[in-house]
């Protein structure tokens, strides 16, 4: 595993935008995207590279790990929906080919299986953006997820509920549950790159890099693959 530290949230987005241009610029054709606050840096520098130097994502396809369940399509909180504001709209990425779970289907579950099913056809992802929950979690896997789950629904923990609540307008808005990649899917993609930043996930990064491989942990699955990357900031690589 790789462990980058740099001194800012900026810095560490602009690492990780430079693994992103290397890997389209050599050929990359699939990508892996991730949600949440963390890749936010990454996609303003992908975004500001791309206006300002024509780097391009014409013929790239992306899969995003996972999805709220419940919200209508559209809700300006669905994954699908925060992807297209955060980074689609503002690169020439073909939104038809930005693929994200179907949760609006009327079986979630057979719709993970699907969602798992056009992963394995359509990849291998090249390059698996992830960012880390507080908790140790990747995708949705929620601590005690098998390291070898496929895609699926799952139930998130309360505090992961409490954690996202701050997208939402009330506590109780935040869904109950989800369809995420599973570990073992996440892992069958060639680079594993995580970005994560601020004391608040010190603790999850220890465990991630230095703890036991453990189910407790999700993340520490990263330790299994053969190319991890974590680009980090100080604060976040200040317990280990
Ligand atoms: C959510 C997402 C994860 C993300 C995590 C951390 O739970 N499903 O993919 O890594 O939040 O989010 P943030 O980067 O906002 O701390």
């Amino acid at each position: 595993m790789e462990i980058v530290i740099v001194d800012s949230a900026d810095a560490a987005g602009t690492v990780v935008a430079d693994i992103f241009e290397h890997a389209v610029h050599s050929g990359s054709r699939t990508l892996g995207l991730a949600t949440g606050s963390s890749p936010l840096s990454v996609y303003r520098e992908l975004a500001r590279r791309h206006r300002e130097d024509g780097l391009s994502f014409a013929g790239v396809q992306a899969f995003l790990l996972d999805e709220y369940v419940g919200l209508p399509e559209g809700h300006p909180e669905s994954y699908a929906q925060v992807i297209r504001t955060e980074l689609v709209n503002h690169l020439d990425l073909d939104a038809a080919r930005v693929f994200s779970p179907d949760c609006t289907a009327p079986d979630p579950f057979a719709a993970a299986a699907a969602y798992d099913r056009a992963i394995a056809s359509n990849g291998p992802v090249d390059v698996q953006l992830l960012g880390i929950g507080g908790n140790g979690h990747i995708g949705f896997n929620e601590p005690t997820s098998s390291l070898n789950s496929r895609t699926r629904v799952k139930t998130l923990t309360e505090q992961t509920r409490t954690d996202n609540a701050r997208f939402f307008e009330s506590p109780d808005e935040v869904p109950r549950h989800v369809i995420t990649q599973g570990l073992g899917t996440i892992c069958e993609a060639n680079h594993l790159v995580m970005i994560a930043t601020g004391e608040h996930k010190a603790a999850a990064i220890a465990a991630a890099v230095e703890g036991p491989l453990a189910a407790v942990c999700p993340a520490s699955v990263l330790q299994l693959h053969p190319h991890a990357t974590v680009v980090i900031d100080d604060a976040a690589a200040s317990q280990l």
